[in-house]
């Protein structure tokens, strides 16, 4: 079985769960199950950011102490996972036991590489993004320092540990030249050239002035720095350092999926430390986009945060998905606005989809009986049926390429061409005067519908499995290698009485 694996960053437990976590976990998830249809081996992992100094002051504010708060917050993004039905096989927390072996046995190898060394940090540092600045990439305000998210940063003086990044950048331009793919979107790769060929600084991995850590073997005070404990999650999830060569099959095939403001942290340091402890790299990092709310940037300061939970509850877990990977490019940034999600849902999960269905199946079962009125033949070239089958390599192209909404706009446009084959059918009329064609026309949509229903199991996945229970599809005939004419539905298969599948919003 070929092998592929798919990751989310892991999430900080500072913050309670937004549609920017849910985004990522979503993308994943479709991806996740659209490989499983088509039989691969899949791994996907997420999981929780637990240490450093953001989570240690979150915990001090709670009066709590941080094992106890973090227990407690990470909970909360499990609570999400489950609330998003996700396929993940693995969920990772910086806290357990086996991902603090993974780390300092990641950092030993680096020591034994000669990557580390001792020396003394001096400079700017954002606890909210946990990430060391450059003075030349910030604001000055009086004395004050601010980040381009206007974050204030402060000025810190420290022992610290060093990795030799500075050695790195000659052989991750020639990587990223020889691996065209290796990061996506393109204008993001650029980024990552433009900052690479900038010139590279050694980066701190140690701190000595809290607690809240992975702490370094064979030293007093130096707590890992809490992005190299975050990065090596992606390892403790395959048993690193006991990976099995098995596990490595779907390390070479991993794509990350990440925010753009987490690139730097996945497509340079992670790399050159991989390259650095003479790991394999994995296979792609994508980045996608920020959504912000009625145009506005998402804070809690502003009170504009977006609660998956929420939505879920208003306007139902596919509804919510559907939306967030139909409304943009992957890689895009997209807006949340209310009146554009009813309008989405509107026409094409109600009326594209779920009206189609009902009109075609209602009829179905008052003029035949809810069986299968006739036997299907695929005629022609140009035939509606080989367009449906054909539908699968196009929807598996554009997914290999992560243009989720591109396999989604090939369904939709399908979907559009059925209702218009409805509508110049009308079979409310041809029963009147030919009812073997109107037969076989229902059955022609019929059998669209089943293939239709099986594409769209990634995406709307309680949808797709109401709609392919309707058509009583048996459960171990929903793969995509059933998207074939070999599997037609037969005359007279028993169809369950429709139920509506999507309520429109005014
Ligand atoms: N803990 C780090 C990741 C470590 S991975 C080794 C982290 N955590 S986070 O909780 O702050 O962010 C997690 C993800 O949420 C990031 O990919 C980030 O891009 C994403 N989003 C946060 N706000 C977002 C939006 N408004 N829109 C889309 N995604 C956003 O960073």
């Amino acid at each position: 079985m070929k092998k592929i694996f798919f990751t989310t960053p892991i999430f900080y437990v500072n913050d309670l769960p937004h549609i920017g976590h849910a985004y990522t976990i979503i993308i994943c998830d479709t991806l996740a199950k659209f490989y499983n249809l088509d039989e691969y081996d899949v791994l996907f992992t997420t999981g929780t950011d637990e240490h450093g100094l953001k989570v240690e002051k979150a915990a001090k504010k709670n009066n709590t102490d941080p094992k106890v708060f973090v227990d407690k917050v990470s909970q909360n993004f499990l609570n999400l996972s489950k609330k998003l039905k996700i396929s993940n096989t693995d969920f990772v927390r910086t806290t357990e036991e086996r991902h603090k072996k993974a780390a300092k046995n990641f950092w030993k190898l680096l020591e034994e590489k000669n990557q580390i060394y001792l020396s003394n940090y001096k400079g700017w540092y954002s606890v909210r993004d946990e990430a060391f600045y450059q003075e030349k990439e910030l604001t000055k305000e009086g004395s004050k320092f601010f980040t381009q998210d206007g974050e204030e940063v402060q000025w810190i003086e420290e022992e610290s540990f060093f990795f030799k990044l500075s050695e790195w950048d000659e052989k991750l331009l020639k990587y990223f030249d020889e691996n065209p793919d290796f990061i996506m979107p393109a204008s993001r790769k650029n980024e990552v050239i433009s900052f690479v060929k900038s010139g590279l600084k050694d980066l701190s991995i140690s701190r000595t002035s809290f607690k809240w850590g992975i702490k370094v073997e064979d030293t007093n005070n130096h707590i890992m720095y809490v992005w190299i404990d975050a990065l090596v999650n992606y390892l403790t999830s395959i048993d690193f350092p006991k990976t099995t060569k098995d596990q490595f099959c779907f390390w070479e095939n991993c794509i990350h999926i990440i925010g753009k403001d987490i690139l730097k942290f996945h497509a340079v340091y992670w790399p050159a430390m991989l390259m650095a402890a003479e790991i394999p790299l994995p296979k792609r990092i994508f980045a996608h986009g920020w959504w912000t709310n009625e145009g506005k940037k998402i804070s809690k300061s502003i009170g504009n945060v977006i609660d998956p939970n929420a939505m879920i509850e208003k306007y139902g877990l596919d509804q919510f998905k559907y939306f967030l990977l139909r409304e943009v490019t992957l890689g895009q940034d997209g807006d949340f606005s209310e009146h554009s999600f009813k309008a989405r849902i509107n026409s094409e999960l109600s009326n594209n989809l779920g009206n189609l269905i009902q009109r075609t199946l209602k009829f179905t079962s008052k003029n035949f009986k809810n069986k299968m009125p006739a036997e299907i033949e695929v005629l022609g070239k140009k035939d509606l049926l080989n367009e449906v089958y054909d539908l699968l390599p196009k929807v598996k192209k554009h997914m290999q390429s992560l243009e989720i909404n591109k396999a989604i706009d090939e369904i939709v446009a399908m979907l559009t061409k059925l209702n218009k084959f409805m509508d110049l059918a009308e079979p409310w009329n041809s029963i009147k005067i030919n009812p073997k064609k109107t037969a076989n026309d229902l059955s022609t949509l019929i059998e669209c519908f089943r293939v239709i229903g099986i594409l769209l199991q990634p995406f709307i996945p309680d949808a797709s499995e109401e709609i392919l229970n309707i058509l009583n599809i048996e459960k171990n005939k929903r793969k995509f290698k059933f998207v074939n004419f070999k599997y037609k539905i037969n005359k007279d298969h028993c169809i369950n009485e429709p139920k509506p599948l999507f309520p429109r919003y005014d």
